[in-house]
């Protein structure tokens, strides 16, 4: 019998199609130590963020008969990919289920940092009145410079188009010839955005993507939102540039280190916060969930 572990939980509905095609699934949580010893009683492991697969994991997989490694999620950044792909243990993602999620999340921040949500709510439960403090800007009319033109990006640039907004975008790929909306350099994007917001995968071989350099590049008094991974902006240059006013706010969804004890950055008057909540909507954990399913189903045939 194929059998499955989800080790970061995974949708009912998904449970019950495997189930029906004979596949058995336990849903259950194993720490580091214990996934070691469990793994090679499956042929399939699910993974959510909270699961770092690391190469020790898979040699202890290998010793069994681990197959299938599915990331619930889009970014595969807690997989050790290259040893998964030595050991022939394939790796597969949902990159399609969650990025209107993600795209809605990073249009709250934005809200959030340009209306002082975030401050406003402390302050008022702490007893405050401060109406003349929060003098807000408007999203509509200002430019978003979306770096990374993937499918978040473009349900973004979709969403921020709907509310005014002029969208223009870089991307690795380079210009993708069919969008609606005008592709630039990076610097470029750096020097005519209002708010620039990431949807890149974090590469630790090319580093943060706006540190000191990139933010000095920056419209004075632009947003940053980061909705991909925390190591895509340098947190110390965050922080150092919402203390000048150069940067007037930042969202901010994930962190260098998760979860974060960067207090300085969370509590920051100018800053919007979420505990790497991005995809975590009924519907897109639904979806995902959907997609696991297909994922397993149609590897085994079934
Ligand atoms: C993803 O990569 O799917 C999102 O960042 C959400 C998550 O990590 O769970």
């Amino acid at each position: 019998m194929i059998r499955v572990l989800a080790n970061d939980g995974l949708q009912e509905g998904a449970i019950d199609r495997l189930k029906l095609a004979g596949i058995e699934v336990v849903n259950n949580h194993y720490d580091k130590d214990k996934l070691k010893e469990e793994i090679k009683k499956f042929d399939v492991l699910v993974v959510r963020s909270a699961t770092k697969v690391t190469a020790d994991i898979l040699n202890e997989a290998q010793k069994g008969n681990l197959k299938l490694i599915v990331r619930a999620g889009v970014g595969v950044d807690n997989i050790d990919i290259i040893k998964a792909n030595e050991l022939g243990i394939i790796v597969k993602n949902t990159p399609n289920a969650s990025s209107d999620s993600v795209a809605e999340l990073a249009i709250a921040h934005m809200f959030s940092v340009a209306r002082f949500l975030g401050d406003s709510n402390y302050t008022m439960r702490i007893g405050e009145w401060n109406k003349k403090k929060y003098e807000g800007i408007e999203l509509s009319g200002k430019t978003l410079g979306i770096i990374g033109m993937g499918r978040i990006g473009k349900a973004l640039a979709k969403k921020a188009s709907a509310l005014g907004m002029v969208v223009i975008y870089n991307d690795i790929f380079g210009k993708q010839e069919k969008l609606p909306y005008e592709f630039f350099t990076i610097d470029e994007i750096l020097k005519k955005s209002d708010f620039i917001s990431l949807h890149v995968p974090y590469d630790k071989t090319k580093g943060s993507i706006i540190g000191r350099k990139e933010i000095g590049m920056m419209k004075e008094g632009a947003y940053i939102i980061n909705c991909a991974r925390g190591k895509v902006v340098d947190e110390e240059a965050l922080l150092e540039a919402l203390d000048s006013g150069k940067i007037s706010g930042a969202g901010i969804d994930v962190f260098a280190e998760e979860p974060t004890k960067n207090e300085k950055l969370i509590n920051h008057p100018r800053v919007s916060v979420t505990p790497h909540i991005g995809a975590a909507t009924k519907e897109a954990q639904n979806r995902i969930g959907e997609e696991v399913a297909t994922i397993i189903l149609s590897f085994f045939n079934k």
